[in-house]
């Protein structure tokens, strides 16, 4: 939904309150500038409290409440928490676990995503709602389901069984290939029949990797499949309601950039400081640009920011309350990057149930308070700047590859390398947020030939149709850089027999000829050009063919062999580092890039950091500055062009066309310079 406004909202359930309380709320909300709301997406058993027997008067009298107030609505399909009387009458709809055990309808998410009793009943609570609301212009959109798949429970059912065989005998046609694709020879596991085939049991490293990457795959299909059953009931009887739904970041369960092609735009749930008093802007950051990259026209939403302290969960304790300030830059810190829609989670915290402290704006007693008073300041603020902001468009020569293949390879062997999947990313992440560069986080599949520079971090896991789409982006003069890992296993998951880095020797020109596992104890480093780098997790001897050696290895046997190579490929180069990224490496990395002149930033900042992104306009562009530490920064800002520079929060501005800014912000605060050419 790119509009001439940014959508700013709260998640509201209204029907966990009295009637008399909802014109309150309603005034509350539309006084905050809240602009939407996100409704219902629990309140199965009130939309339909018995089978087929639906009652939409409730919602329809608080979306007419909120419509009064010029507050328009994104409605939740209620299939994450399917009612008591629908497991009464199917209880095969719970999820099976690996021992045989039903799960018990006690929390949320009891359901199979392939149960057909459960899609059946899912079919007509949806197309209901959506006929309901069809003629609805408060209605913009759906969200469907809420948070899909946790990534920790997979259903063993009969239906899921039968259609994992299924999905397997329409992959491989013949068992034979399957065998051989999987190598089931090894221990004794050769298949003479579809049904000898049993989902691999946690946990999956004792399994055979090729069955174990076919069944996540299967079952992020299964979760795709499930919202595109719902997706197109909506689309065929609304065709003008937008549709979404609030995916976690980068949790593993789902491919989630597969899974957003089928919506309008995606949205993600934003919790800063869950479990984390003292989290890493830099890994919420870098969550804002992969759901960004998700999204068909790079539009997404924020579907559950953090509102206030969160409840504990788990084991771990209740959250931290957020500081003054950290509402306000969590919701700008989504728009630097892109987000269209900021909705916070929740309106008011509740008194019943689960959740009773995972705090919304309000707290219990539902009185203003400190939260309450800055998110109407904040609200106050956007109205004034949401077309500037509106007409934005967050662009970036850096893609950063995360691979939901690559993931789940490693999550199978989980614990074999000391430094996880997601860790790797991030730590490449920062070194180009720490500068203030952006970065689109992108997929395989996404058209990459666009970037200057393309990162694949541990990329551990390739096809054959990647491996020609990376040699085609650095012949056509892109810049690749692959580290520690790249391409060791096939789409079957097995290791490739040819040598390593799989099918990209030649694209490297070189070769992984010794490698070693780098305890984190262990210290180990690498030397470019006379300066000391460390290297962490894991090191690689590169024997080069054609590539040249740009730093060498400084540890024990591995000492002066080629750590670091460059290879000239077509019109571009290809770059390979035999190390996992260190922030060291990342530093080197950006830094080696800029000085190069292949990345040009906008603006370099003398001083302090602070998280930057820049934001495209028509003929005029944004500067997003954020303060994400307790103490007040003093920076100077060189810009690479001269412009007139205003300050829209703070109100500074520069005389006439100037290549420098000066600022200070407090802890937690944030500016947006607007630049003119
Ligand atoms: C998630 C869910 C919400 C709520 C919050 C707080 O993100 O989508 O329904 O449970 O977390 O736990
Ligand atoms: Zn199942």
């Amino acid at each position: 939904m790119r509009e001439a406004r940014v959508w700013f909202g709260v998640d509201y359930y209204p029907e966990h309150w009295p009637k008399s309380r909802w014109k309150v709320d309603a005034k509350l909300i539309s006084k905050a500038g809240f602009n939407v709301v996100r409704l219902a997406e629990f309140a199965w058993c009130r939309l339909e409290p018995s089978p087929g027997r639906f009652d939409f008067s409730w919602l329809d009298e608080i979306i007419g409440e909120l419509a009064e107030k010029g507050i328009k609505v994104v409605l939740g399909t209620p299939t994450a928490a399917p009612p008591p009387w629908l497991v009464r009458l199917y209880p095969d709809i719970l999820p099976v676990s690996y021992q045989g055990h039903r799960m018990p309808p006690v929390a949320r998410r009891h359901y199979c995503p392939n149960n057909p009793n459960y899609l059946k009943a899912t079919e007509r609570i949806v197309r209901a709602l959506a006929e309901h609301y069809k003629d609805e212009p408060n209605v913009i959109g759906y969200q469907i389901d809420n948070e899909l798949s946790l990534g920790d429970e997979y259903c063993y059912c009969q239906h899921c069984i039968r259609l994992f065989r299924e999905w397997l005998k329409r992959k491989y046609g013949d068992i034979d290939e399957l065998n051989k694709a999987y190598g089931t020879i090894f221990w004794s596991h050769e298949y003479g029949d579809w049904t000898e085939i049993y989902p691999p049991a946690p946990p999956f490293d004792m399994c055979n990797r090729g069955l174990a990457l076919d069944w996540l795959r299967f079952r992020s299909e299964s979760f795709i499949k499930f919202l595109e059953l719902q997706a197109k009931i909506i689309r065929s009887v609304s065709p003008d309601k937008k549709i979404t739904t609030n995916l976690m970041g980068l949790f593993p369960g789902i491919d989630y950039y597969e899974l957003s092609r089928r919506l309008d735009f995606p949205s993600w749930d934003c919790y800063p400081k869950f479990c984390h008093a003292d989290y890493d802007p830099a890994w919420v950051a870098m969550l804002h640009d992969a759901t960004r990259c998700m999204g068909k026209d790079r539009s997404y939403w924020v579907m559950e920011l953090q509102a206030g302290p969160t409840d504990g969960y788990h084991g771990h304790p209740i959250g931290v309350t957020p500081e003054p300030g950290e509402l306000r830059k969590w919701a700008y810190q989504a728009i630097a990057h892109g987000a269209n829609g900021v909705v916070y989670f929740r309106w008011r915290t509740v008194c019943f149930g689960k959740e009773q402290y995972w705090h919304g704006i309000l707290n219990h007693d539902g009185e203003v308070n400190r939260r309450y008073l800055e998110v109407k300041c904040l609200g106050e603020e956007l109205r004034k700047i949401s077309d500037l902001i509106a007409g934005t468009k967050y662009q970036s020569d850096v893609g950063l590859m995360f691979s939901y293949e690559a993931l789940w390879a490693t999550l199978i062997e989980r614990g074999y390398y000391s430094m996880g999947y997601h860790d790797q990313v991030l730590s490449l992440y920062k070194g180009f947020w720490l500068r203030g560069i952006n970065v689109d986080v992108i997929s395989p599949n996404e058209n990459f030939m666009r970037y200057k520079v393309l990162l694949t971090p541990f990329l551990y896991l390739t096809s054959k149709s990647l491996i020609k789409k990376l040699k085609e982006y650095v012949h056509n003069g892109g810049i690749l850089i692959a580290t520690a890992r790249t391409s060791v296993k096939d789409e079957y998951n097995r290791v490739y027999s040819d040598g390593l880095p799989g099918g990209l020797i030649d694209l490297f020109g070189m070769k992984v000829t010794d490698y070693t596992y780098l305890p984190a104890e262990r210290k180990a480093n690498i030397v470019v050009d006379g300066k000391v780098i460390r290297a962490v997790g894991w090191l690689e001897e590169l024997t080069p063919s054609s590539a040249q050696v740009l730093g060498v290895h400084d540890y024990k046997w591995l000492k002066g062999k080629a750590a670091v190579t460059i290879n000239r490929y077509g019109k571009g180069y290809a770059v390979y580092i035999g190390s996992f990224p260190s922030t060291d490496i990342a530093n080197h990395i950006v830094g080696a890039l800029i000085k190069r002149g292949i990345i040009r930033p906008l603006v370099r900042i003398e001083g302090d950091h602070l998280e930057l992104t820049v934001k495209e306009g028509s003929d005029y562009k944004l500067v997003f500055l954020i303060n994400h530490e307790e103490r007040n920064k003093s920076v100077k800002l060189h810009f690479a062009k001269a412009f007139r520079i205003k300050g829209l929060l703070k109100g500074g501005t520069s005389h006439g066309k100037e290549n420098e800014y000066k600022l200070k912000l407090n802890p937690h605060d944030v500016e947006i310079l607007y630049l003119e050419e």
